[in-house]
């Protein structure tokens, strides 16, 4: 592809704001994805020249490329199918994700093998792709932001190609700690790492994160590791004007009538308690443990038996691996049980959802009278931070500690230790128990440290911080 050498701002992410898909005519449509990047960069979309890279995903997102469709101001890197899925799935979705959230434990075990060699080649090669691009983009002393785990080698590739560059990298993700971290071969950790200083910046969601990575850059490289790159932290907050006007709209209206619907009323006539929570079918998000906790809420505290609802949106994701479908049939036995063990002809304790429907995650944040968000580990968690801004009238938290936004909302919510199974049924109990207007003032205040940095805002601060940088 012909090097513009224009853009002025570029993004680099796995995922993209756009994907394609293919009907049997043909014909590609386009469909705009959300989340904190594609907002915040919409602040910047009346710059003329901005540039957004990613990789093609599917089959629909490759043919657009192969076609030449687009649209201006995103590049798709057709990164081959064999490299792409030994990088994304192999090392930065198996490997990098797992150490980053701790999440190895027998008999999940790191393996570092020559299988795990062959994909870290993937890796550099997908890396490379990622670095070549921008190097062609970027207008002379552009600003580069670099996300995730994905592109942990970018910064340095970049900066060997254009050391005109601003560039500046940012995790999503916890850091490890650098005990943990060192599960990682040596000279895997020091890539991993020594790729990422080579940004101007590297910036982390909480300050904890940050010093993690610190430490880690430290421990492996050097004390001068962090020499010549700066560290910053910005708490993405949520967007709470597009969420509030969303959350709306008719469709959510139906959904909430729908869900009432599966909650039901109690014995005595009154609605049912929702207890929610909505995330990916991830392993870090601690579902099978959270329906433990509502197992033991059942026994222990019997009178809420018919009175409580709990509605769990755990939608698929990265079914590629065996391990994430795995778990994803994990939640479905585990509710399965519970409603097999105390479901009534009138009750079913556990409603589970597992079909991603946007609408219907904004209708149960609506109506939720306790959010459940019980991470192993979290850079930030946005359900955490959406639910206050959305919910009709008011809703308890609880809240792990491992998660990035426990910083910020710690304060008003029920805070957990994500292992501990019996603790979180307490505070299950505990946040069912509040009483409203209390529940109702704790919103207020979650709700305004929740959208204390809005995602315009978040990406304008990070811009502007890696532009004084040099
Ligand atoms: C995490 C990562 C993001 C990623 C998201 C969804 O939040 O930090 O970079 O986009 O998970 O994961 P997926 O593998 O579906 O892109």
């Amino acid at each position: 592809m012909a090097s513009t050498h224009s853009a002025r701002i570029l993004v680099a992410s796995n995922r993209g704001p756009i994907t394609y898909t293919e009907d049997e005519s043909g014909a590609l449509t386009a469909k705009r994805g959300g989340g904190g990047l594609v907002s915040g960069l919409s602040a910047i979309d009346s710059e003329a020249g901005a540039v957004w890279v990613c990789s093609a995903l599917g089959d629909g997102d490759r043919e657009a490329v192969r076609r030449g469709v687009g649209e201006p101001g995103v590049r798709m890197l057709d990164i081959p199918a064999d490299v792409h899925h030994a990088a994304y799935n192999g090392v930065a979705n198996s490997t990098l994700w797992f150490v980053h959230h701790m999440l190895y434990q027998t008999p999940l075990e790191p393996s570092f093998d020559a299988e795990f060699r062959r994909q870290w080649a993937s890796y550099e090669t997908y890396n490379r792709a990622f670095a070549e691009a921008l190097a062609q983009e970027a207008a002379d002393g552009a600003s580069v932001l670099v996300q995730d785990y994905h592109l942990t080698l970018v910064p340095r590739m970049l900066r060997e190609l254009r050391p005109d560059l601003r560039i500046g990298h940012f995790s999503h993700t916890p850091w490890a700690p650098v005990d943990y971290f060192r599960l990682l071969p040596d000279d895997i950790a020091a890539q991993v790492l020594d790729g990422i200083l080579g940004a101007d910046r590297a910036a982390f969601l909480t300050r904890r994160w940050a010093d993690a990575f610190s430490e880690c850059a430290r421990a492996v490289l050097g004390p001068d590791a962090l020499s010549g790159t700066r560290i910053g932290v910005h708490g993405l907050g949520a967007d709470a004007d597009f969420l509030r006007a969303r959350a709306h709209e008719a469709d959510v209206d139906d959904r909430m009538a729908a869900l009432r619907e599966q909650i039901g009323t109690a014995p005595d006539g009154t609605p049912r308690r929702a207890v929610v929570r909505v995330d990916r079918t991830e392993l870090s998000k601690n579902i099978v443990r959270g329906l433990h906790a509502y197992r033991q809420l059942l026994d222990d505290r019997p009178a809420w038996r018919e009175r409580v609802v709990h509605l769990a949106l755990a939608y698929p994701s990265r079914q590629d691996l065996a391990v994430y479908r795995d778990y994803m049939a994990e939640v479905q036995r585990v509710a399965d049980d519970i409603n097999e063990r105390y479901g009534t002809p009138g009750w079913t304790p556990v409603v589970l959802h597992l079909k991603d429907d946007f609408a219907r995650s904004l209708a149960a944040y609506r109506l939720a009278d306790v959010a459940l968000v019980n991470p192993i580990r979290d850079g930030m968690n946005l359900v955490a931070k959406e639910v206050p801004v959305v919910s009709d009238e008011g809703c308890a938290l609880v809240l792990s500690r491992e998660a990035g936004a426990y910083e910020e909302l710690g304060d008003d919510s029920m805070v957990v230790n994500p292992y501990d199974v019996v603790g979180t049924a307490a505070a299950l109990h505990e946040a069912l128990s509040l009483p409203p207007a209390e529940r109702a003032e704790r919103t207020k205040r979650l709700a305004g440290a929740a959208t204390a940095l809005p995602p315009t805002q978040w990406f304008l601060d990070q811009l502007r911080a890696l532009e004084g940088a040099q």
